[in-house]
């Protein structure tokens, strides 16, 4: 549901099939473009694994607002895992949860997982009440002000990779960029070959330098079921 033209799909109603469901963490909150997808999915008790990952700061209030959406939409959320990714904001010069998820991370990954599907063997999974961390009612999230990454128009290709990467459809092919769908996630910064793309805004810059220089001790995945 990462791309927008997943608004197009038809979704049919989940099975029994055990499902997993990963979301970004905004603000220690599902993004909010996250949550009007999710609430396209329906299911039917299906038992489902919850997932958040999130850039080593906080994931807060993420993981439980999840379980709260995926149950409004008749999943069974039967376990739940916060892992670390490398920061949206992170950058050569300010790097942030660079590298994760790391080899630890996917051994770890793997290592639940497994121990997942021992228990849906045994058919012990889902057999106690699910109970995740956060707060409810749940912080507030972040309205994010108008703004975007730039580009230059020197430099750029016109290739259409930042396009093509871009989850809510905000850049056109020539590179410009709807300011208001923007959730700067950075995508587009990551995927143009010839780095014409830059986020420039002191704002992410600031919060990047403070994630830098706040957030570099090493945060473990947790696991909950
Ligand atoms: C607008 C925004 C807000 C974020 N807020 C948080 C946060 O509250 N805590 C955190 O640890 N990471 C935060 N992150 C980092 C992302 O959760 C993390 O980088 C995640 O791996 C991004 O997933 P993606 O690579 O699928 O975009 C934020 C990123 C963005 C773009």
């Amino acid at each position: 549901m990462t791309l927008p033209d997943s608004a197009a799909q038809d979704l049919e109603e989940f099975g029994q099939d055990l499902t997993i469901i990963g979301t970004p963490v905004y603000a220690g909150r599902v993004p909010k473009t996250a949550v009007e997808r999710l609430k396209r999915i329906h299911a039917n008790g299906t038992p489902a694994v919850l997932v958040a990952t999130y850039g080593n700061r906080a994931f807060e209030d993420a993981l439980l607002e999840l379980q709260d959406i995926t149950v409004k939409q008749g999943f069974s959320p039967v376990a739940g895992a916060a892992f670390i990714g490398e920061h949206s904001f992170s950058s050569e010069a300010m790097p942030i949860a660079q590298g994760r998820p790391d080899a630890q991370d996917l051994t770890k990954a793997a290592a639940f997982g497994k121990a997942l599907r021992v228990k849906a063997d045994e058919g012990s999974l889902g057999a106690t009440d699910l109970l995740l961390p956060g707060n409810s009612p749940h912080r507030e999230g972040w309205n994010k002000p108008p703004m975007s990454p730039v580009t230059n128009k020197d430099t750029c290709e016109k290739c259409g990779a930042c396009a093509k990467v871009c989850p809510t459809g905000a850049i056109d092919e020539n590179g410009h960029t709807d300011a208001t769908l923007c959730i700067v996630c950075l995508a587009c910064v990551r995927a143009c070959p010839t780095n014409a793309r830059t986020i420039t805004e002191p704002m992410i810059l600031g919060f990047a330098k403070k994630l830098h220089d706040n957030c570099s001790t090493r945060r473990e995945p947790e696991l909950f079921w």
